[in-house]
């Protein structure tokens, strides 16, 4: 596959007719991920994974899922455990940091950390988000998620009406999703978010460029009845210059499930990237939601390690493999 020996710093780096590859090898990877098979295909094989930004999902998916494929995993967490707080620079820390792993995953809070760093990179490097520009492992999924979502309900992505809520300035998530969705044609989108917080124009204008149908709006109800998918997102207070700014946005669109049931389609599959802020101020989306059948954002979470052990596979060039090194459960 084209993915072999490449980094994966941007969704700009994917075509569809790749993405639809990789989706079949991830589909592959199921009986791998629920335990009822085992492979050893990168047994011998070391992760680099480098997180010098607060994550759960994404740092423990990329090491299990590399586990899960027989390869073992060395862990950075944090800027201030590692030697980039005494002033190394990316570069040599790469140099060094590649000559140990065969294949490195990276988050950092600076924005074209991840690029830089993948220049002294010696192995392929994959960014697990970089500041507020991209999380492109992180719209492969969710673009996973909503074909197996959608063809639950036995429609398919060209179907899709989607709305994306909440915080779509300073989101990661949605910039990459919004690439991997210009790669299509004729799509519904609603951007929905408070004023000083809408899709930044370079993203709108991806969208606008395939021919979707674009609407932006911010209030809560406007987005809500057309979407048969609805992705909210939580207000990056990180990403802002005070914290007394970030309060104004928090808990600005709440999503329960007084809300959906009269605002949104019978059964609407409600995404999140994570984590949702589920302090009383905030929580963008409430726990009221967890027993509708829609709300798809553990299933989205365990897309994330399919998605996560074929991008490993085929970037190391051994997605043909599995079953030559099966081991018996
Ligand atoms: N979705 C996501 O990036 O979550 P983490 O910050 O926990 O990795």
């Amino acid at each position: 596959m084209k993915l072999k020996g490449q980094h994966l710093l941007s969704v700009k780096d994917l075509s569809l007719d790749l993405i639809n590859e990789l989706f079949t090898v991830a589909e592959s990877m199921r009986p791998y991920a629920e335990r009822q098979k085992v492979t050893r295909v990168l047994e011998g094989a070391v992760l680099g994974n480098m997180f010098f930004e607060p994550s759960t999902r994404t740092r423990v998916s990329f090491g299990c899922a590399f586990n899960l494929l027989g390869g073992e995993v060395r862990e950075t967490t944090g800027l201030s455990n590692s030697a980039l707080a005494k002033g190394e620079s990316l570069y040599d820390t790469a140099q060094v940091l590649s000559g140990y792993s065969d294949i490195i995953a990276m988050r950092h809070p600076q924005p074209g950390s991840v690029a830089e760093f993948a220049q002294g990179s010696r192995v392929p490097v994959i960014n697990g988000g970089d500041g507020a520009n991209e999380h492109p492992t992180q719209a492969l999924l969710d673009l996973f998620t909503i074909h197996n979502e959608l063809a639950s309900q036995g429609k398919n992505v060209q179907q899709l009406s989607l709305t994306l809520l909440g915080d779509l300035k300073h989101g990661r998530t949605v910039h990459s999703l919004c690439q991997l969705l210009g790669l299509y044609r004729g799509l519904k989108i609603q951007l929905i978010s408070p004023e000083a917080l809408t899709m930044p124009t370079k993203y709108v204008d991806i969208l606008t460029n395939a021919g979707h149908e674009v609407e932006i709006g911010t209030s809560l109800e406007q987005g809500l009845p057309q979407a048969n998918v609805i992705y909210q997102t939580r207000i990056q207070e990180e990403r802002f210059s005070s914290q007394e700014e970030a309060n104004r946005y928090r808990g600005y669109f709440r999503l329960n499930k007084k809300i959906y049931s009269e605002h949104c389609q019978p059964n609407a599959v409600i995404m999140h990237p994570l984590p949702r802020d589920s302090r009383n101020d905030a929580n963008e989306l409430d726990n009221d939601l967890n027993a509708e059948p829609g709300l798809a954002i553990f299933r989205q979470t365990d897309n994330g390690i399919l998605v996560r052990m074929a991008l490993f596979a085929c970037i190391l060039g051994v997605e043909n493999q599995l079953h030559q090194y099966e081991r018996s459960v």
